[in-house]
């Protein structure tokens, strides 16, 4: 099986919607889709996807961020999604897009990448290590309304 990794254009836009819903299901339409366009004009993120057979099955959402919990330099990679449809789960796709986002992270100058995921994600979280990335820290997320 050819995994092929290419950046994300406009014209990925409804895949990208799709393969984001399928992270982030509960979330409202409009805030799915409200930073798509500036995101793929803007030189700290990058949007990998990948291709098997020529349809589109995975993407990884990259992002330089200022800081990332754990890490000692500035700025960081940081992985703000990740995504492989369930039938193509289990091939090493998750892992050619992690490779491109780090690359990518790479050539902006960084020496770190960081990430996260829920507590219960096991899957994401197998993944995280396998990958080389190690926990460093555990959030508790509050809300409290005004
Ligand atoms: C997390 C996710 C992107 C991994 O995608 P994937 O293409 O299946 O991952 P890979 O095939 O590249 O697997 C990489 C490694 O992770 C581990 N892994 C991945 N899924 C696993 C699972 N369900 N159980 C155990 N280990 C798993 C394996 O050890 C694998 O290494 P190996 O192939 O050498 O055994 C995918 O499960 C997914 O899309 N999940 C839903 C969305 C999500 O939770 N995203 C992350 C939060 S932003």
């Amino acid at each position: 099986m050819e995994i092929v990794i290419r950046r994300a254009t406009l014209d990925d836009n409804p895949e990208w919607f799709n393969m984001r819903k399928g992270i982030w299901p509960e979330a409202p339409d409009e805030y799915m889709d409200f930073d798509m366009d500036d995101i793929l004009a803007s030189e700290n993120d990058a949007v990998f996807f990948a291709w098997v057979d020529g349809k589109p099955v995975g993407m990884i959402e990259a992002r330089l961020r200022d800081y990332g919990e754990g890490c000692e330099t500035s700025p960081v990679g940081y992985v703000e999604g990740w995504f492989v449809y369930p039938e193509m789960r289990g091939k090493g796709i998750a892992g050619a897009l992690t490779q491109a986002a780090e690359d990518w992270a790479r050539g902006k100058g960084c020496s770190e990448m960081a990430s996260d995921t829920w507590l219960d994600n096991e899957a994401s979280i197998r993944a995280h290590l396998k990958m080389g990335y190690f926990e460093v820290e555990r959030l508790v997320h509050f809300v409290k309304q005004l």
